[in-house]
């Protein structure tokens, strides 16, 4: 990788990112990443002698994210990643990596001391790891270089730390200096996607059509701003109800929400044709409304039977993480499940995406997902609090869609029809 020379609000960060801590906040795709690895090269060639972390949601996304962009920006003779011991030289130097996705993850720092931190999308480590951390960087000199995109207003990460920045460069490109005995050894640098230049201005169109609503302001203009309201803000029955199915290429699921007081809710999702996503059919058991429940026997031989009816055959079952006695019966009915991606924001993320563009759309026998859609909201209580959340009511036909569109990402992904707008 070729990276081009640093220009603009890129080269002013890179000079004022000299503070204990250093966070660069904002867009998607705004430079962030690259800007902060140049300024982390020249820390670890200068640095004090001293162990170096860096650290990620969990190691396998630090290495897409970072690692391999460092090997790219220069080469695996000064940049080689050991896998087995989860450890990576950079320009000589032994450089620890870590994955910190829960409250346990202090564990794995406890105890070092530290000359430098690198941390990639910092809003989503643990705020325990984030206090740990900081206490470990113990050696005078010592540094962290973080990035991260917008999250909630009450966000740990936000009201904690970089709203007691000692020197915030904003979005506009204005620096500003606090004098307040309260704020901290920390620069923040605001990026939004102007502040890229190696983006072409049709990238920028089709990014920013991804986005609508509150990931719009988020991930596009760079805001901290509250999840309230609907969550599927671009929903809407005229453009994403079909009175009929297309040909479906590829069936990619059957994705499952189990219940047994709640109702059970399973979709069949396919591949059209034209590049679109088709929530085609669905199954939904209702025990206060039906006739009673239903064994897991019952429900497997059920499921199965509704999709035999329907002819299709699905590349995968994805099935509710916490429907264990269900995912064994599966198993001794002879199909094979996989466990749902049960990372609920970015679920909601993509399937917010896909809507947006016009890439999924939802067949019109499914009744009950097209009645929950549109009264699927954030849970105002979590906001406050700085988390993400949607209300845990009528959410049996949505969590399904989550799931079988977060697991199925790998196939779908690359292979979709170029967005469409709302009319
Ligand atoms: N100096 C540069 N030279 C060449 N390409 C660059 C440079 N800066 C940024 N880019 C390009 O822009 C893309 C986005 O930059 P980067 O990954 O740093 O953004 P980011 O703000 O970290 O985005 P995200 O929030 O999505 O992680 C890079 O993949 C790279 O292709
Ligand atoms: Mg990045």
């Amino acid at each position: 990788m070729i990276i081009a020379p640093l220009v603009g609000k890129q080269v002013d960060s890179y000079r004022l990112a000299d503070a204990r801590i250093n966070v660069f906040d904002g867009s998607v795709r705004s430079s962030k990443t690259i800007t902060t690895l140049v300024k982390w090269i020249e820390f670890v060639r200068t640095a004090p002698a001293g162990p170096l972390l860096m650290v990620g949601k969990t190691e396998r996304t630090l290495r897409r994210n970072i690692i391999d962009v460092l090997v790219e920006m220069l080469g695996d003779k000064r940049a080689r990643y050991v896998a087995g011991t989860g450890e990576l030289f950079l320009l000589g130097r032994k450089i620890y990596v870590v994955g910190a996705n829960d409250e346990t993850a202090q564990e794995k720092i406890r105890g070092l001391s530290l000359v430098g931190a690198y941390c990639d999308e910092l809003s989503t480590l643990p705020e325990s790891f984030f206090v740990m951390l900081l206490t470990r960087l113990s050696i005078p000199g010592a540094r962290l270089y973080a990035t991260t995109n917008p999250d909630g207003p009450q966000h740990w990460l936000k009201v904690n730390y970089l709203d007691r920045a000692r020197l915030h460069l904003d979005r506009d490109g204005e620096v500003h200096r606090s004098d307040d005995p309260d704020s901290l050894n920390l620069h923040r640098f605001s990026f939004q996607l102007a502040d890229n230049p190696n983006l072409t201005p049709e990238y920028v169109a089709n990014v920013s059509s991804e986005f609508t609503g509150l990931w719009y302001r988020r991930l596009i203009l760079g805001e901290w701003v509250l999840a309230e309201g609907v969550v599927y803000e671009s929903w809407d029955p005229a453009r994403h109800v079909v009175a009929e199915l297309p040909p479906i290429a590829h069936w990619l699921c059957i994705a499952l929400d189990y219940g047994t007081t709640n109702p059970f809710h399973a979709l069949a999702i396919g591949l059209g044709v034209d590049g679109r996503l088709y929530v085609g059919h669905e199954w939904r058991w209702d025990s206060k409304k039906q006739r009673g429940s239903l064994t897991d026997a019952e429900y497997s031989e059920r499921v199965r039977a509704w999709v035999t009816g329907l002819g299709i055959t699905p590349s995968y079952w994805v099935v509710d993480p916490s429907a264990k006695s269900y995912r064994v019966q599966m198993h001794r009915d002879g199909t094979t499940s996989t466990l749902a991606d049960n990372e609920v924001v970015d679920g909601i993320r993509d399937v917010a995406s896909l809507f947006a563009t016009g890439r999924l759309l939802v067949h019109a026998v499914c009744k009950e997902l097209i009645r929950e859609i549109p009264g699927y909201a954030w849970d105002p209580d979590a906001s406050e609090k700085g988390e993400d959340k949607p209300l845990k009511v009528n959410d049996h036909g949505v969590d399904a869609l989550r799931y079988g569109i977060r697991t199925t990402r790998n196939i779908w992904h690359g292979r979709l029809a170029p967005p469409t707008k709302a009319a």
